[in-house]
């Protein structure tokens, strides 16, 4: 009785208690079989990750297996904690993941003391921010003087950031410190980056972390953000190990820590005492706190308008000073992004968006960027302009282009983004030559691409962005042909209120817009539905879809591509330079998915969701395409119609070249 007691004082309380959260990503493409070479491989790798981080500092990253078998993972120990803690911790982890995450490709524990993650596609040393708030923040008090509070808050933690950042003396990647609020209130931060990203992705996921904190806590005295790639945590009384407030924190440090365990022993005998059955006992108590967690799964909610957010320019350590302020925007100074771009030369000009003009720049110590010089005054006033910036430039995907900043000079307004060498989706596929080089694999990772990003705005992305201007001159490619999304968050800068579904005003490029939004000015999520899949049907044939009725029989491109369809040539739709090397089911899988994104009725448009889910899974059967929008009547589509309509444009304009 006496050793089963003990025995379940150790499985139950300590190691429970510890854990934060956990993510199980269910957007990844399936999940795994089970007794599967992936499965042995994931068992190998949570092996030789709780056998190998506590002796490697606390950190360490691998991967086991081959080819679409491998598994890539990497465990991180909280920087204080001492090798046993995090040899144990990393241990609870590495079992409790799979059992938080049962067949999931890619997943993510966190617990106090250590952070486990996993997945099937190599993650190491990129960063891609998806703040998560862990139910432990709802616990936290409101603090007795809010504003104070969050100012000394926010000036520990940029120290805390720069330190973990850029410091050599302390741990790598690792932080903390206290800065005192009153007499007998003290404020305690903790950061601390996963070693494979760099110096400067370290402190921007921080700085995102903070600009979270901002949001939702720092009116409490207590708060913690978790990100795959960093955390940050804050708490008015000592919880790291080591902390200044030194001999009478150790002291009550070690009283709670009994009274824990006093009051754990104490609850464990009990629930013996009730349970008859040991083993009943302890199966009942797990599960019912895997409940609990997951009922207190809140997302991430905070009121991002009304609060000031704080976000360090990356370039500013490079830059030297150039910026303006670095704590309150990512404002570059104008005159050294005109320097950059050589006062905008024509031959530094990449193209002409709806929006304003594209150059191309270079900042001094090397960097590409591509700069866009709005050519349009936005209606927003200077702050609401800066906001909208920080929040976009919050967004973060891998598919979608990097918004770095911003330069302000008068009515003059630039934009900031990476510079993407491969250009834009346009360019090759509606050129002959260039579009030899996009294979099927290409095409079909690019359309997946766009679908995960559009993905992100419209639903994972806290501001729940429509696009409203989806096109192929909007999709960028980098070195690797990897789809980005540009342009995104536009018509935040430019138009309406996004959470009105009805507008007077209609953004968006004819031939892409959906018919609800061009005739009515009616838009949601399904009208960048009906874009993607424009986009899509585009890829597949290399055909462009505006002024195509002046060359083919077919009034227009949707009803050319329905026609072959319901006639069953759908093959004949296929881009000739494709269809001796790509694997026709999945080709015509593809066309079947564009035409349902098509259909007119928005209503019967599958969300992103649903579309990321039917572009990964060959077994899942689909739903029979209805006619697409614009499958009849006729469309004369003139050439200056084709290119961006202006945001002043009142719908009546565009209707009157709409069939009635
Ligand atoms: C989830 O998986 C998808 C597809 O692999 C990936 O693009 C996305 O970044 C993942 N999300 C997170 C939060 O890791
Ligand atoms: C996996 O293997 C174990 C032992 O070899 C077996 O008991 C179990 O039924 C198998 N599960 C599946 C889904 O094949
Ligand atoms: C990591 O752990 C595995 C056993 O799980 C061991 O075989 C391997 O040598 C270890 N690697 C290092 C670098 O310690
Ligand atoms: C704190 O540090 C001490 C001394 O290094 C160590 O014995 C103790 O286990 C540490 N506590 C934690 C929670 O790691
Ligand atoms: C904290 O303040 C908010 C409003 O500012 C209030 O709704 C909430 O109940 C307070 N919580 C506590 C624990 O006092
Ligand atoms: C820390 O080390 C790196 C290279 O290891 C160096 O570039 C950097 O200047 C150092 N930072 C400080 C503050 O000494
Ligand atoms: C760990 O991550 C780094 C990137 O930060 C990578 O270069 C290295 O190969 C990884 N280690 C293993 C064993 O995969």
């Amino acid at each position: 009785m006496i050793i089963f007691l003990v025995f379940t004082i150790l499985l139950c309380s300590p190691s429970r208690a510890q854990f934060l959260y956990s993510f199980c990503n269910s957007s990844t493409t399936s999940d795994y079989v089970s007794n599967s070479t992936f499965e042995s491989n994931l068992k190998l790798l949570l092996l030789s990750l709780s056998s190998n981080t506590s002796a490697s500092a606390g950190f360490y990253n691998t991967s086991v297996g081959s080819n679409s078998d491998q598994v890539y993972g990497l465990a991180l120990c909280r920087g204080d904690v001492a090798a046993d803690v995090c040899q144990s911790c990393v241990q609870t982890a590495s079992q409790e993941i799979l059992r938080e995450c049962p067949n999931k490709q890619e997943a993510i524990v966190w617990y106090q003391y250590c952070q486990l993650r996993y997945s099937s596609s190599m993650f190491f040393s990129s960063m891609v921010y998806a703040g998560k708030f862990p139910p432990w923040n709802e616990q936290q008090q409101n603090s007795t003087d809010p504003d104070q509070y969050s100012t000394i808050l926010t000036n520990l933690m940029r120290k805390l950031i720069n330190q973990a950042a850029y410091d050599n003396t302390s741990k790598p990647m690792f932080a903390t410190g206290d800065a005192s609020v009153s007499e007998t209130e003290k404020i305690y931060g903790l950061v601390q980056c996963t070693r494979d990203i760099d110096r400067s992705e370290c402190k921007n996921c921080l700085t995102y972390e903070m600009g979270d904190i901002q949001g939702c806590c720092s009116s409490r005295s207590g708060g913690m953000i978790l990100d795959t790639s960093c955390n940050l945590r804050y708490e008015s009384s000592p919880f790291y190990n080591g902390s200044s407030a030194s001999s009478t924190s150790k002291g009550s440090g070690r009283k709670t820590w009994m009274i824990v365990i006093f009051v754990s022993t104490v609850l464990v005998v009990v629930l013996i005492a009730l349970c008859i059955c040991g083993a009943h006992c302890l199966r009942r108590r797990k599960g019912r706190e895997v409940d609990e967690v997951k009922i207190q799964l809140a997302p991430l909610r905070q009121n991002l308008e009304s609060t000031p957010i704080s976000i360090g320019f990356p370039e500013s350590n490079i830059q030297g000073g150039n910026q303006m302020d670095t704590s309150e925007l990512p404002l570059m100074d104008f005159e050294a992004i005109k320097a950059a771009t050589d006062d905008f030369a024509d031959s530094n000009k990449l193209g002409q968006g709806g929006f304003g003009t594209v150059y191309k720049g270079m900042l001094s110590n090397g960097r590409e960027i591509a700069v866009k010089r709005l050519s349009r005054k936005s209606w927003q006033g200077l702050e609401e302009f800066k906001n909208e910036v920080i929040l976009i430039a919050k967004l973060q995907h891998r598919n979608l282009v990097r918004l770095l900043g911003c330069g302000i000079e008068g009515e003059e307004k630039l934009l900031v983004y990476e510079f993407m060498p491969n250009t834009s989706l346009d360019v090759f596929i509606f050129d002959p030559i260039r579009r030899a080089q996009l294979d099927w694999r290409t095409r079909f990772d690019i359309i997946c691409g766009i679908a995960r990003g559009l993905l992100y705005l419209h639903e994972d992305s806290r501001l729940k962005i429509i696009h409203r201007d989806l096109k192929p001159s909007n999709v960028l490619l980098d070195s690797d042909m990897t789809a980005k999304i540009s342009d995104f968050g536009m018509a935040r800068i430019f138009c309406e209120n996004q959470n009105a579904a009805n507008t007077r005003r209609v953004v968006g490029t004819f031939g892409y817009m959906a018919p609800e939004y061009a005739m009515e000015g009616l838009f949601s999520v399904k009208s960048d539905v009906f874009s993607f899949g424009v986009i899509l049907l585009e890829i597949i044939s290399g055909k462009r879809n505006s002024g195509f009725c002046l060359t083919k029989h077919a009034q227009s491109f949707l009803a050319y591509a329905w026609g072959l369809w319901v006639e069953g040539k759908c093959l004949e739709f296929v881009d000739p330079l494709l269809v001796d090397n790509c694997s026709t089911t999945e080709v015509l899988r593809c066309i079947q998915i564009g035409l349902l994104c098509v259909q007119q009725d928005a209503a019967d448009r599958p969300t992103m969701s649903t579309v990321v889910v039917m572009l990964g899974n060959e077994s899942l059967a689909l739903p029979q395409p209805t006619k697409p929008a614009f499958a009849l009547g006729r469309i004369v589509v003139k050439a200056n119609q084709s290119s961006s309509v202006n945001c002043s444009v009142d719908v009546e304009t565009i209707s009157h070249v709409l069939p009635r």
